[in-house]
């Protein structure tokens, strides 16, 4: 079977073997069936991060467990559950009009709501574990179902213990959220008070952000249904203070975001642009126009294309900052 309708990236490659699973236990057993046993797996949500360089050899699972309910409500806040299988723009959309706070500024990003904890997605001054309750997850030895919470996802920025110590031993199955009932706008990041005054917005409202962040992503991020991609390429790097005073001097330019005292982040898509990848195109391929961190599929092109494209880029960075990036998405 092919995966291309299954990778936002629109890459050409197939799976030996491939099921969409809709329920744990079609997961539990689909997992314990002898004729698949043996073979690697590969869990996919909405496909939406990762590079397929090769045909799978082996069983790909589809994971589409569905379901949103409310399992807690006090005055201030509710507690929402989606299964891992839900789009996540869907169920953005879903808590912006019930008005739970909290997930707006993660307005269309793609994936699934089983991918976002793996690594802790976020955008525009919020990430995932800023409203994460817990979550669900199948341990692949045992088979049980396993409760995370905050502090056992070990998030940070784009990690969580998922793609560390746990990486292959888990699958995720639902996640639950702690939304707010009463509102607390993050619109500092950005363009966003910029859009929200183009819109003409005088009252904030949480749809008001959702559709600021929408219009923004819209205007910089190729939409994988036109162009494959998978959104940002890279991580966003973090440097030692002094390089960052460093490159400075040549570069007054530089956008940065503090971590601490030491360390700050600097945006990789600048880095791209200034080493004169904005826009690249080779054949089938390329670096997107309107955000250089986003590496580009006009159809047609392969996986090994793009990741030697990649690898120039990142010769490139290094050659002209001392910077090394390293990819966000997953190589397959
Ligand atoms: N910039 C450039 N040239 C470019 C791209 C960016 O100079 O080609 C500069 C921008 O002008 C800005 C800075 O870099 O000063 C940051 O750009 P932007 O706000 O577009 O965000 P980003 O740092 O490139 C990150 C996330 C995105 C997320 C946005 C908004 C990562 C790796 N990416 O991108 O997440 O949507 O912030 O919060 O952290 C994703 O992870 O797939 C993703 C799209």
């Amino acid at each position: 079977i092919s995966l291309k309708p299954f990778n936002t990236f629109g890459l050409e490659a197939s799976a030996q073997y491939f099921v969409e699973v809709n329920t744990v236990e079609e997961l539990k057993d689909i997992l314990q069936n002898p004729n698949f046993k043996n073979l690697d797996k590969l869990f996919l949500g909405g496909g939406s991060n990762l590079l397929l360089t090769k045909n799978y050899e082996g069983l790909v699972i589809k994971i589409a467990l569905k379901g949103i309910e409310k399992v807690f409500e006090d005055e201030k806040s509710v507690h929402i559950k989606a299964g891992a299988g839900e789009v996540w723009h869907q169920f953005v959309m879903f808590c912006v009009e019930h008005h739970y706070a909290g997930i707006e500024n993660l307005s269309l990003i793609p994936g699934t709501v089983g991918a976002a904890p793996m690594q802790n997605i976020g955008a525009y001054g919020v990430e995932i574990k800023d409203v994460f309750q817990e979550l669900e997850a199948l341990n692949l030895e045992t088979l049980e179902i396993e409760t995370f919470s905050l502090t056992d996802c070990q998030f940070g920025y784009r990690e969580s213990v998922f793609k560390h110590s746990l990486k292959g031993k888990y699958v995720i199955t639902s996640v639950t959220f702690h939304l707010n009932k009463v509102p607390t706008f993050k619109t500092a990041y950005g363009d966003i008070q910029k859009t929200l005054a183009e819109m003409n917005v005088t009252a904030l409202s949480i749809k008001a952000v959702s559709d600021a962040v929408i219009s923004i992503r819209k205007s910089k991020l190729p939409d994988p249904a036109e162009i494959g991609n998978s959104g940002s390429f890279f991580k966003n790097p973090e440097i030692p203070i002094e390089q960052y005073k460093q490159i400075l001097i040549e570069y007054p330019t530089l956008p940065s975001y503090p971590i601490n005292e030491s360390t700050v982040k600097v945006p990789a898509g600048w880095l791209i642009e200034q080493a004169g990848w904005k826009g690249f195109r080779d054949g089938q391929i390329g670096v997107h126009a309107r955000q250089a961190l986003v590496l580009v599929n006009y159809g047609g092109g392969n996986g090994n294309e793009i990741k030697k494209l990649a690898e120039k880029v990142q010769e490139s960075v290094l050659d002209k900052f001392g910077i090394k990036l390293s990819p966000e998405v997953n190589y397959i």
